[in-house]
């Protein structure tokens, strides 16, 4: 495996571009689920500079199911969000890619941090299409992703996990 990044892209969709192999290479070595989020965390944290990058795991509760902080890089996060909740609950609910250019316009946005502004929220699917986790990053600048970021991180997660 490539210990490090190799980017010299400068605009977003050459360095999605760039970072794509890179990431198929690094999950395609490892089948740990944990390790491969926390490299995917990092890998889109360190390209980026984004200001928190992470993913929240569908697991069982009491109440069904919830979603819970998995790895991720960036400060301090909420631990657990339900189904429709926020950003993240809502891209679960729904089984689609969310993307929020000023989170104080996002009714029910859940504010972990005060200084995010902007988000996307992408799901994570089973090959069966069931909804097994999301990608959320967050921005402390306004709408910060778009219709480009949204397709190359579809891509990047499509089929990217083994799923037991
Ligand atoms: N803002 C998210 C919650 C997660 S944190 O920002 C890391 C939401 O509304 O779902």
């Amino acid at each position: 495996m490539a210990e490090q990044l190799l980017i010299t892209a400068t605009d977003k969709s050459g360095i999605y571009a760039q970072i794509l192999p890179q990431i198929k290479s690094v999950v395609s070595a490892e089948t740990d689920l944990i390790a491969n989020m926390a490299n995917v965390s990092a890998i889109l944290k360190e390209a980026f500079g984004f200001w928190w990058v992470g993913f929240y795991i569908v697991k069982p509760s009491e109440a069904g199911e919830e979603l819970v902080l998995g790895p991720f890089q960036g400060p301090l996060a909420c631990t657990r969000i339900k189904k429709g909740r926020g950003v993240c609950g809502t891209a679960w609910e729904k089984g689609e890619t969310i993307v929020v250019p000023d989170v104080e316009q996002f009714p029910g946005h859940i504010a972990c941090s005060s200084l995010s502004r902007s988000e996307i929220v992408v799901p994570v699917f089973a090959p069966d299409r069931v909804v097994k986790a999301v990608l959320d990053i967050d921005s402390e600048h306004l709408a910060t992703f778009d219709a480009t970021d949204k397709e190359w991180l579809e891509k990047i997660l499509d089929n990217l996990f083994t799923w037991n």
